[in-house]
């Protein structure tokens, strides 16, 4: 290995103890693939075991603690011990091959398509449909319905430990249903859980609350419990980064195990909201400190954009899309062989990547999301 990717290949002990060979880590990523009545597929499960060799840790794509939860057509369930086999299967393909396995647990809110949910019934903090035109208005969640959920969540990671898993990822970021409740956008409740942003915030924070719960209770040794937020919204109103430091600050009182910071552009810098115009995870790593180790993420392809944006003082550095065109990214790095590194999607090379039909066919069908598809 050239020495300088030496600081990558540092292991690290997560606060709840469970230890990491190296601080790359395979990003989320849905992959359409798994069976109508929410089991993994085997393409799924080896999609996987193909990318898990080399980096530390593996976050999976996003899995529904709820039928009306689910997001995306072909995903996975984590809402039923039925599905506890399966999910099984899904966390040992990871970490037969050396990686640790963190299940990222969900619900989708206003974002879900209405023929995935029950009665094409589609729910969120209140009833105010996403920006972009044509979306589904959806149903405002009632009291009762907000608890469930949020034990719901607690179930899912009950199952994630019975399953195997190292750790869960609460999604709180990309518009979905956490973040719903966290916006001003999506959530315009009086009750108490919204109307001041110490309000939007319970929801998110109940949630916290009940996943450390259930760990407490039911894990026999360490697990990882990270969080997922993104930093700002477009929306007016919308997140800011003035707002999105609170949202940090309450959740450094948690004491997890990492918090996922999500952008599509590692680099990319603050739209309003605070008067700086280094880059978002700069000011974020600034204030966060050693409190928390974060995860950065978005955009980076060679070697060397890993190392630069590592060099930001970040621990962890996730990979999405370059882990799809090159499963053996972090094994060429310490091999020596980092010129060799694939950085466009070779449309003749699907068989060999290892990658599902659906996942494959909704990358090369959508120009301009991958690099190499034009
Ligand atoms: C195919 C695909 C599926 C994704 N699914 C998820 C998901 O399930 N959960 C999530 O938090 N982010 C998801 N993302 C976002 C990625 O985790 C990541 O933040 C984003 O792709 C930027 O990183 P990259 O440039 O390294 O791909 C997805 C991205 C892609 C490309």
């Amino acid at each position: 290995m050239n020495s300088k990717y030496a600081p990558l290949f540092e292991s690290f002990t997560f606060p709840s103890g469970v230890q990491v060979k190296n601080r790359i880590v395979m990003a989320p990523m849905t992959n359409f693939s798994s069976n109508p009545d929410g089991t993994v597929t085997d393409a799924e499960v080896k999609y996987y075991a193909r990318r898990s060799g080399g980096v530390g840790m593996v976050v999976t794509a996003c899995t529904y603690v709820t039928a009306n939860g689910k997001g995306f057509q072909g995903e996975f369930g984590g809402d039923r011990d039925e599905l506890i086999p399966s999910l099984q299967q899904h966390a040992s393909g990871i970490k037969e091959q050396g990686a640790k396995a963190v299940l990222q647990i969900f619900h989708g809110g206003r974002q879900c398509p209405p023929e995935l949910v029950p009665n094409k019934e589609v729910v969120s903090a209140s009833a105010v449909p996403a920006e972009g035109g044509g979306k589904p208005v959806p149903r405002e969640l009632t009291d009762q319905e907000i608890e469930a959920i949020i034990q719901d969540f607690g179930q899912t990671t009950r199952r994630a430990i019975e399953a195997g898993y190292d750790g869960v990822e609460i999604h709180g970021a990309n518009g979905y249903l956490i973040q719903q409740f966290f916006s001003p956008h999506s959530n315009r409740r009086e009750d108490r859980w919204g109307g001041s942003i110490e309000k939007r915030l319970t929801f998110p924070l109940a949630i916290v609350d009940e996943v450390k719960k259930v760990v407490a209770e039911h894990a026999e040794g360490p697990f990882i419990i990270g969080y997922r937020f993104s930093p700002e919204e477009p929306e007016t109103p919308g997140i800011t980064m003035a707002e999105t430091f609170v949202l940090i600050d309450a959740l450094l009182e948690k004491r997890l195990d990492y918090l996922h910071v999500s952008l599509q552009d590692f680099w990319s810098q603050p739209r309003r909201g605070v008067d700086d115009n280094r880059p978002r995870i700069e000011i974020i790593q600034e204030r966060v400190g050693q409190k928390v180790p974060i995860i950065g993420v978005g955009s980076l392809y060679t070697a060397d954009d890993v190392l630069k944006a590592s060099q930001t003082g970040v621990p962890f550095i996730a990979l999405g899309r370059e882990l799809i065109i090159d499963p053996d990214w972090v094994q060429k790095v310490k091999e020596g062989r980092e010129s060799e590194i694939a950085t466009k999607i070779d449309k003749d090379k699907q068989e060999e990547l290892m990658v599902p039909d659906p996942l494959w066919q909704a990358i090369i069908h959508s120009p301009g999301w991958f690099p190499g598809v034009e």
